[in-house]
């Protein structure tokens, strides 16, 4: 399976200008590498100035989040269709930052339906705040997973990305990060439990991002241990730096 790195900017940079600059450095790297699907996930307000300014194949991008009503009196919302007429093809939904504020399940659901209804591939997030021994925490992500991908078909599944974010790694550093093993662990789990919705040989087509403190000194050891199939990158994807060095990991990995 080819490997994704995407990076979610959240709420940065501050302005377009620095948003360009990012964008122009990083898309420079991205087009000289091979094994790699580099995706940007900027602020709704820098992704149509960066998609007109960019004509390349070797960046995708992607929406932070996405509404899953076509149109109408849905003040601050911004529908699949938009987001897809100025070019992105990705939709993060269900971001923990998101559930935060008060999204749901259902609504996470429905966003995932509405991006799937217009070809967008959803990047599905999902991640507990905090592990217990009982392993309460599992039956959280299954539940996560199971009611995120209601209604999704066989054949849709395979255009799904699910990215794996523990609430206790996200915007930490590399010690406090998943280890590896761990991560194999999950990535095991979170198969089983689309296995019991969807036929195995469908599973095995689903990638499993890794997100939470992705530095260039863990992205090697997640890789090749976790068995990821890419990252979901916040704090070191604003550093062209630390950016670039995850993509020529991932990309020789
Ligand atoms: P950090 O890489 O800053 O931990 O953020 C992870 C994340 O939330 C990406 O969506």
């Amino acid at each position: 399976m080819r490997k994704l790195v995407v990076a979610n900017w959240k709420m940065n940079p501050a302005s377009v200008k620095e948003a360009l600059d990012l964008f122009d450095k990083v898309k420079k790297k991205a087009s000289t590498l091979k094994n790699v699907d580099t995706i940007l996930a900027p602020p709704f307000a820098f992704l149509g100035e960066l998609t007109c300014n960019y004509s390349g194949s070797k960046v995708s991008f992607a929406s932070q989040d996405v509404f899953w009503e076509e149109g109408g009196s849905y003040t601050g919302e911004v529908s699949v269709s938009q987001i897809k007429s100025i070019g992105a093809t990705y939709g993060i939904v269900g971001h923990s930052e998101r559930r935060a504020l008060g999204e749901t399940d259902v609504d996470v659901n429905k966003k995932v339906l509405a991006l799937i209804k217009e070809k967008v591939t959803p990047i599905l997030c999902i991640g507990e705040s905090s592990r217990d021994e009982h392993g309460e925490y599992l039956n959280f992500l299954q539940k996560e997973i199971t009611e995120g991908l209601k209604s999704v078909s066989k054949n849709d599944i395979k255009r799904v990305v699910i990215a794996y974010e523990p609430i206790w790694a996200i915007g930490k550093s590399v010690r406090d990060a998943m280890k590896p093993d761990e991560m194999h662990e999950m990535k095991i789990f979170i198969q089983k439990t689309l296995s019991e919705l969807y036929e195995r040989s469908v599973v095995s087509k689903v990638p499993i991002i890794y997100g939470g403190s992705v530095e260039p000194d863990n992205a090697r050891a997640l890789l090749e241990g976790g068995e990821v199939d890419g990252f979901l990158v916040g704090h070191a994807s604003l550093s062209v730096t630390e950016f670039n060095e995850i993509l020529t990991i991932v990309n020789r990995a």
